[in-house]
């Protein structure tokens, strides 16, 4: 919502814009384009909308990357532009700030060691095939609800040994955290998380199984155990995190091919390129915009920028501008990627601790929808609608095969 111009006396007045980072002008129809508008010409590469009670925009990917990397300055407390949202979620080990960051970090990173995503790997395979049999006999459907809200949070629930059957129920909870629409208070939003999650901290604390959460609980903090309080913000943070993410990204990729049969056909003629494509889709594709808070006075582009003020990184501006990627709009399977690293997983000492999953995730759908898929198209009565937010994604994706 856009409110009357705050603008703090640091803001030159030509960095000013208006811009809705829940709802940019066009985002039902192209999230990506939608923020596109912020590299048109004249654009500051630090601008300072008024909407959502005012916050900078970095809008050029150099500075986006670099501040995104920038612990010492740049801290993740506030966690996002959503007021409240960051006070009320304390999530671990996102909005830790080093050096109190790295030792739940650590824990969290080994519940996520690749051992363990290479042995989920049969998992998820049998839960695409199995939703995959059942749409193939059809000839298309809506992907969103038939099969990307499905995969990723199936293998998420059966990750930290809890009933599948619950997905219905936590399905709603990710899309009220990054695209809130009003419906629930932040508190209503954590409190429905945590009740959820309450038995299964305690069982965890109790007595550890094999599953992630207590593979994570059982790794000490700074040689002490984990208090009740700590393992309820990080499940409550790993709850969130794998809900929306993967479905956000399931929705990018299915639209792209939809909309690029020969990519479809190249992927489909040469499956040894599908881990490729996945990255470079995955580059192509961004979703998640993080929002820092200033620790420090910083000057940046002329402007200075202050202790306490706010700034939104989309990863979508650094991933998509021409100085960053060579013609970054176009998918290039066989691209050589520069040695600066896209920013879809983020940057610096919070990069995703569930990129691996989320790679994983995305081959095994490639290369399983597309040997029992036919070649599919978007369906052109149905247009395809998508909503922005914090991690942006498809809401609707009608698929057609025949
Ligand atoms: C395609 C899917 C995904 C995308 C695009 C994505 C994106 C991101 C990004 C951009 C960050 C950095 C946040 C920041 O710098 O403030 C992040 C952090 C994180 N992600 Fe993911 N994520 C995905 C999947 C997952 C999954 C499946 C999980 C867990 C099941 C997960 C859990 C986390 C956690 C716990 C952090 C915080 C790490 C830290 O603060 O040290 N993510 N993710």
């Amino acid at each position: 919502m856009a409110t009357a111009a705050i603008r703090p006396d640091n803001v030159p007045a030509d960095r000013i814009i208006d811009f809705d980072i829940f709802a940019p002008p066009g985002i039902e129809d192209d999230y990506f384009a939608a923020w596109q508008t912020l590299q048109a010409p004249g654009v500051p590469a630090l601008a300072w909308t008024t909407a959502n009670g005012g916050h900078w925009i970095a809008t050029q990917g150099d500075l986006i990357r670099d501040m995104w990397g920038d612990a010492e300055n740049f801290s993740n407390e506030a966690l996002a532009v959503t007021p409240g949202l960051g006070e009320v979620m304390e999530f671990i080990p996102l909005q830790q700030d080093p050096p109190e960051h790295k030792p739940f970090r650590n824990a969290v990173m080994r519940g996520f060691a690749n051992s363990h995503i290479v042995a989920l790997t049969p998992l998820v395979r049998d839960v695409t095939r199995q939703l995959i049999a059942d749409l193939k006999e059809r000839d298309g459907c809506e992907f969103m609800q038939s099969f990307a809200e499905i995969v990723p949070i199936h293998v998420f629930l059966t990750l930290i040994d809890v009933p599948t059957e619950d997905r219905a129920k936590l399905r709603p909870l990710g899309a009220q955290l990054t695209r809130p629409d009003g419906s629930m208070t932040v508190e209503q939003l954590r409190d429905a998380a945590d009740e959820y999650l309450r038995p299964y901290v305690e069982a965890r604390l109790a007595n550890p199984g094999e599953d992630l959460f207590s593979r994570i609980l059982s790794v000490p903090i700074e040689g002490r155990p984990w208090t009740f309080e700590e393992a309820q913000r990080m499940c409550r943070n790993l709850l969130f995190g794998g809900l929306d993410t993967v479905v956000a990204m399931f929705g990018s990729i299915a639209a792209h091919l939809a909309r690029f049969p020969e990519d479809q056909q190249a992927l489909r003629d040469n499956p040894d390129l599908i881990p490729q494509a996945a990255d470079e889709l995955m580059r192509r594709y961004p979703t998640v915009s993080v929002t820092r808070n200033l620790l420090t006075d910083v000057e940046a582009d002329g402007v200075t920028l202050r202790k306490g003020d706010l700034i939104y990184l989309p990863s979508v501006l650094h991933n998509l501008d021409p100085k960053s990627f060579d013609n970054p709009e176009i998918v290039d399977f066989e691209r050589k990627l520069p040695p600066i690293r896209h920013t879809t997983m983020g940057n610096g000492p919070h990069r995703c601790v569930g990129a691996g999953l989320a790679r994983m995730e995305a081959i095994i759908f490639l290369e399983e929808w597309l040997s029992a898929i036919p070649p599919f198209r978007l369906n052109p009565d149905k247009p395809a609608k998508m909503r922005g937010g914090n991690v942006g994604a498809f809401t609707e994706l009608h698929l057609l095969w025949s």
